[in-house]
């Protein structure tokens, strides 16, 4: 991967993968939180649920992680009408510090592996503390040719209960999920669509040209298989 062609058509989108306010505020609703709680935005890539959390949350501290410069920088202009209430760090989610009430992490978690991430978070958790996390689920029912390329790159990819079995693995209990599908993804890809238009029509190098083809490419097979391609948001406790 061309790092800075990646970074000429990723910056400054929104967010970096699929997901919604909605599903920040399901979290909170379903764990309960509120007031002068912590807050840990694992991967927070460009800060957007770390806005809603902190909108939602105007008691809480918060913290994003994120190890790309570019997204922190984002991150921090994002939320820096929190003041110092809201921080974001250059640094390695799998070590978050803490104690925190509730570990958020959208998309992200993959990363580390749904077992290892967890196990790594257990000691960051205050007593009563969550984890809510969004990861790749194979949905039930047939899988076209197109869902079944888009997820090529991630052997790993499992149903729920595999999913579910991992978080067992690392001691903790699956309080609640949801499945993130179709318009989440849009609110992820149609930013991207555009940012990939412009940059054609600028005249990209070899590299930019790599990169806008393999995320058209990868649009492409989420639009032909949109009701296929699944995240699932679930929320864990330590069991
Ligand atoms: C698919 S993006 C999702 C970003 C963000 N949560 C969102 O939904 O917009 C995954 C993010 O995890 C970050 N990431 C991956 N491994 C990391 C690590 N060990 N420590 C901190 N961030 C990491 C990547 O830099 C990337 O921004």
């Amino acid at each position: 991967m061309d790092w800075d062609a990646f970074f000429t058509l990723h910056k400054d989108l929104p967010r970096e993968g699929p997901g919604c306010a909605e599903d920040v505020l399901w979290a909170l609703e379903r764990a309960g939180l509120s007031g002068e709680v912590t807050v840990c935005d694992a991967g927070c890539g460009p800060g957007a649920d770390l806005e809603v959390l902190a909108e939602a949350l105007p008691l809480a501290r918060l913290t994003g992680i994120e190890k790309p410069p570019q997204f922190v920088k984002e991150a921090r202009a994002r939320c820096a009408r929190f003041g110092d209430r809201v921080r974001v760090i250059e640094g390695d989610m799998a070590e978050p510090g803490g104690p925190y009430d509730l570990i958020w992490s959208a998309g992200a978690i993959y990363f580390l592996g749904v077992t290892e991430g967890l196990q790594a978070w257990r000691d960051a958790l205050t007593p009563s503390g969550w984890v809510a996390f969004s990861e790749p689920v194979r949905i039930p029912g047939p899988q076209s040719e197109a869902a079944r390329e888009f997820w090529a790159e991630y052997p790993a990819l499992t149903d729920l209960e595999g999913v579910t079995a991992r978080i067992s693995q690392a001691g903790y209990e699956v309080v609640d999920h949801r499945l993130i599908i179709g318009e989440p993804w849009e609110t992820y890809y149609a930013p991207l669509r555009q940012r990939i238009l412009e940059l054609r029509a600028q005249g990209p190098d070899d590299a930019l040209v790599e990169v806008l083809d393999a995320h058209e490419r990868e649009i492409s097979l989420w639009e032909a298989a949109r009701e296929q391609i699944a995240y699932a948001l679930f929320l864990v406790r330590p069991a």
